[in-house]
């Protein structure tokens, strides 16, 4: 008889590698990893300070990344453009010639095969007060009259060859009137990225610097309080009931409570932002000899994964999936 030693011992299941391997319950696959990528207006990529190996690449520099990407099996890449010069309505937003319109014709030329070729619709990067909706009279961010700007911009996007829309905005309504304004233009197909549960957080920190934000203030008036988990819930089933393919929560790792909310309940793929200050935050710590980088890397992805995520935006997208190649051999 057994006398007080454990019946039941899960370290069975952890004792070599190849047990480890075989029994894990996450796996990470460059297919479900998507690359955000920031295009700027001019002739050579420039370094994100605060984003130690990211950079704004040019229309030329993004051509040899994309191309790596599509090599390296990754789900898709996200534009992010950066543009040089911002008005008050984010008229480059809408110009085909603006730089995230130009960037998207490029990469969905030479890659929109291979991958999923998205973009950010939001009004930010193209402000110069750099909100994310254009303001009204008393200087607040007017939901209905963003509206209309992201309906104009879903159409300048779908006419670029983006393949998904990712509405980062937080207008309310904002999902209903793109899929509207795409339905109305001949773009049925088109899919919507929604970043449904998008908290104000102080993790965008390093992203104002690489698309040279000239916010003032915050966004509490639009991206959500980063104490509510609920009101998650509420926002991605508002985007659901509007029509979004895809939902997502961002940031990622102080929002994991709420991506498996939302993934237990969705019925459509959840989606997390492993954001800017995620990724400086470990760039840091490892540059400083504080933490092991690879691992690390490694543990806050799978961390994302398990908590939910069908598939995570990264900027170690490209080097997992260059990792994940070499450990499997091949
Ligand atoms: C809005 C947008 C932001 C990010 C993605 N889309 C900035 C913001 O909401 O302030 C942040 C991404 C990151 O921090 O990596 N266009």
């Amino acid at each position: 008889m057994n006398q007080g030693f454990p019946a039941i011992r899960p370290r069975r299941l952890r004792a070599t590698p190849a047990m480890r391997r075989l029994t894990a319950e996450t796996r990470l696959n460059p297919a479900e990893l998507i690359l955000p990528l920031f295009v700027r207006e001019g002739t050579e990529p420039t370094p994100i300070t605060s984003m130690p190996g990211v950079v704004q690449h040019t229309l030329d520099s993004v051509r040899r990344v994309v191309v790596e990407a599509a090599e390296l099996g990754l789900g898709g890449v996200m534009i992010f453009g950066v543009p040089s010069v911002r008005d008050a309505t984010g008229t480059g937003a809408t110009d085909p010639g603006g730089i995230l319109n130009l960037a998207t014709r490029v990469i969905a030329s030479e890659v929109g095969d291979a991958l999923v070729v998205q973009t950010d619709l939001c009004l930010d990067e193209f402000t110069d007060h750099g909100h994310c909706g254009v303001l009204d009279a008393h200087g607040r961010v007017d939901n209905d009259a963003t509206l209309i700007r992201y309906a104009d911009m879903a159409i300048a996007q779908a006419e670029a060859g983006s393949e998904l829309l990712g509405l980062s905005g937080m207008m309310d309504g904002q999902v209903a009137a793109v899929r509207a304004a795409l339905d109305g233009a001949g773009f049925a197909d088109l899919a919507i990225l929604a970043y449904s549960a998008k908290y104000a957080s102080a993790f965008y920190g390093p992203f104002r610097e690489a698309v040279q934000s000239t916010l003032t203030g915050d966004r509490k008036s639009y991206q959500m309080e980063p104490g509510n988990r609920r009101e998650g819930m509420l926002e991605a089933t508002l985007d659901i009931a509007e029509g979004a393919d895809i939902v997502m929560v961002k940031p990622a790792m102080s929002y994991l409570d709420v991506l498996a909310d939302v993934k237990a309940a969705s019925p459509v793929p959840v989606w997390a932002y492993q954001v800017s200050g995620e990724y400086a935050m470990i760039e840091a710590a490892a540059a400083n000899g504080w933490i092991d980088r690879d691992r690390a890397i490694l543990e806050s992805v799978i961390g994302i994964r398990r908590a939910g995520a069908d598939a995570v935006l990264t900027y170690w997208a490209a080097e997992l999936a260059r990792n994940l190649r070499t450990a499997a051999g091949a």
